[in-house]
């Protein structure tokens, strides 16, 4: 895939639209992961020394079109120590720039045509500018105004962060060092179908984890007692299971699990082997062998790409045992030279950071939905608008 990027381009005096993603979660007014933000430095500092007037771009959350306060950018302003433009479709404030201000306009999706990707709504956003810059990798797989509608109409180029995570995933799925472990977790079969295929094609060897984990067991006739698991989902986790067969992966389900008789994070945790769940118990966690054995995959491999904690992971330390083993030898593998890993999610990436290890992962995505649908091999609408045709 060959991108317009910033390389090369004068920016001086120009105004830049900068579409960042910092979507980012914020608690009691505090942001409780600047992540997102950080990766996108880059691109603002490297526009800023080179004298463009910046004007960010970003969402947060999903406001509906409405005004709804609770969403404001205001934390994340004032975190960068930058103007908040109140009004996205204000230009008044344009005049009094200089080169190498940045300032960032409102939540872009306090406006109706923002996701509606409405023609009209991406002119208003694009008047006043020179050139439009794409950074939101993460929010890259929606086709809103503010990613592809503005770039239809202004010369686009793709920002440092994007790029990064296109050369990294593209690294990875197109050449990864064998074998190749795909860690695949979280809630729901349904969201997951297209990345389970994906990565049963292109890996030697697949986990599933977590809710989606129970899914297949329940699909195999397992007992999950009273816990989260899909079961409209039981054709389509044997027909993934059918899939990977014949594409030789070898697809591991969990063993046993961490249970209890309340989904609470204060509940007492029990083991249970499969045949030994009850039609209470309430599955919360990944068991001991599970984890163990897991933890022996990762070893044996040369490259691992997570997505999805196989427990409650912020409920710690009781439930977070399966996700923490498995964050702690993805790390120590690749601290000691011994494997590429790659990270995406939301919180797969909290949990690293809870375990201190975000760091020695060798590449951590900034992208949620948009990592799986890249790994999918599906095309992102705003990353295809700033292919070099
Ligand atoms: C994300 O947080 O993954 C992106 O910002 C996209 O958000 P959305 O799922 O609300 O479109």
């Amino acid at each position: 895939m060959k991108l317009r990027t910033i390389e090369n381009i004068d920016v001086r005096g120009k105004y830049v639209l900068l579409r960042d993603d910092f979507n980012v979660q914020i608690v009691d007014g505090k942001i409780t992961d600047p992540f997102r933000i950080e990766q996108s430095m880059p691109t603002i500092n490297a526009l800023r020394d080179a004298g463009a007037r910046i004007v960010i771009v970003a969402h947060r959350g999903r406001p509906k079109g409405t005004r709804n306060m609770e969403y404001t950018m205001a934390p994340i302003a004032e975190y960068m120590g930058i103007k908040l433009i109140p009004d996205c479709l204000d230009r008044e404030f344009m005049s009094q720039m200089s080169d190498g201000d940045i300032v960032m306009l409102e939540n872009v999706r306090f406006y109706p045509g923002e996701e509606q990707n409405d023609p009209t709504f991406a002119a208003d956003l694009a008047r006043g500018f020179d050139i439009f810059v794409n950074d939101a990798f993460a929010v890259s797989h929606r086709a809103h105004a503010s990613t592809v509608g503005v770039a239809e109409i202004l010369p686009s180029y793709a920002g440092k962060l994007l790029a990064s995570e296109i050369e990294h995933l593209t690294a990875v799925m197109e050449n990864p060092k064998r074998p190749l472990l795909s860690i695949v977790a979280g809630s729901k079969v349904s969201t997951k179908i297209g990345v389970l295929k994906a990565l049963a094609k292109l890996s030697d060897t697949l986990i599933i984890g977590g809710a989606l984990g129970t899914t297949f067991n329940f699909a195999q006739g397992g007992r999950v007692g009273n816990s989260l698991y899909e079961a409209d989902q039981k054709d389509t986790a044997l027909e993934i299971l059918d899939y990977a067969h014949e594409h030789n992966c070898n697809v591991l389900l969990p063993l046993d699990k961490g249970v209890a008789k309340v989904f609470d994070r204060d509940a007492e945790r029990t083991n249970k082997d499969f045949t030994e769940i009850e039609d209470d118990d309430v599955i919360i966690d990944a068991g001991e062998r599970t984890t163990e054995r897991d933890v022996d995959a990762i070893r044996n491999a040369k490259t691992v790409i997570w997505n999805g904690t196989v427990g409650m992971a912020e409920w710690q330390p009781t439930w977070s045992y399966g996700s923490f083993a498995i964050a702690n030898a993805i790390a120590e593998q690749t601290r000691a030279g011994k494997l590429e890993s790659i990270v995406g999610g939301g919180d797969t990436v909290a949990a690293l950071e809870a375990c201190g290890v975000k760091d020695d992962i060798t590449y951590v995505s900034t992208g949620g939905g948009a990592f799986l649908e890249f790994i999918e091999g599906r095309t992102l609408p705003g990353i295809a608008i700033l292919e070099n045709k």
